[in-house]
């Protein structure tokens, strides 16, 4: 019994080690490939700011969730993706004040200022960067 485990485990881990050392020339290209992806952007399918955005900034400020919103503002601010968007960080912050304060038609103002400045400017140049963390 033990036998035929050992003997299955390898066939099954053979291939799979010798697809890993060849894969890993080729896997340089795979972010790249994954960077080209303009299909992204859909509902279906959003690029990885979009995506990030629904599912913590709106569903945050939706629920009246103060701190959970707070701290994805304070992610934001931390994740300029370009040092000369030099509001970026301030809208965040203000954002980040505004939802401590329980503050939500402020907190929703620093949204609308980011978006208005930054949304084309992002997704033009750095639309497949990774979301914050
Ligand atoms: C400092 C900048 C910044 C702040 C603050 C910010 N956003 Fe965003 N948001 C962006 C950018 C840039 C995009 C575009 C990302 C993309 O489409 O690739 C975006 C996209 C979105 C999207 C996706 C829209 C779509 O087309 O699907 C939603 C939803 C969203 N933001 C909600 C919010 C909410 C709600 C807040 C405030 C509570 C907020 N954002 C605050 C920068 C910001």
């Amino acid at each position: 019994m033990k036998k035929t485990w050992m003997s299955s485990h390898v066939l099954l881990v053979a291939p799979l080690a010798f697809a890993l050392a060849f894969g890993a020339a080729a896997s340089i290209h795979v972010p790249l490939a994954h960077a080209d992806d303009a299909s992204c952007g859909s509902k279906e399918n959003p690029c990885p700011l979009q995506k990030w955005m629904r599912q913590n900034m709106a569903p945050a400020l939706a629920a009246g969730d103060n701190a959970g919103l707070a701290a994805s503002f304070d992610k934001v601010a931390a994740s300029s993706p370009d040092a000369s968007w030099s509001t970026w960080s301030q809208f965040a912050k203000r954002g980040s004040d505004a939802a401590k304060k329980g503050d939500a038609a402020a907190a929703k103002a620093a949204c609308k200022s980011c978006h208005e400045a930054y949304k084309d400017k992002y997704k033009a140049q750095y639309r497949m960067k990774a979301p914050p963390r």
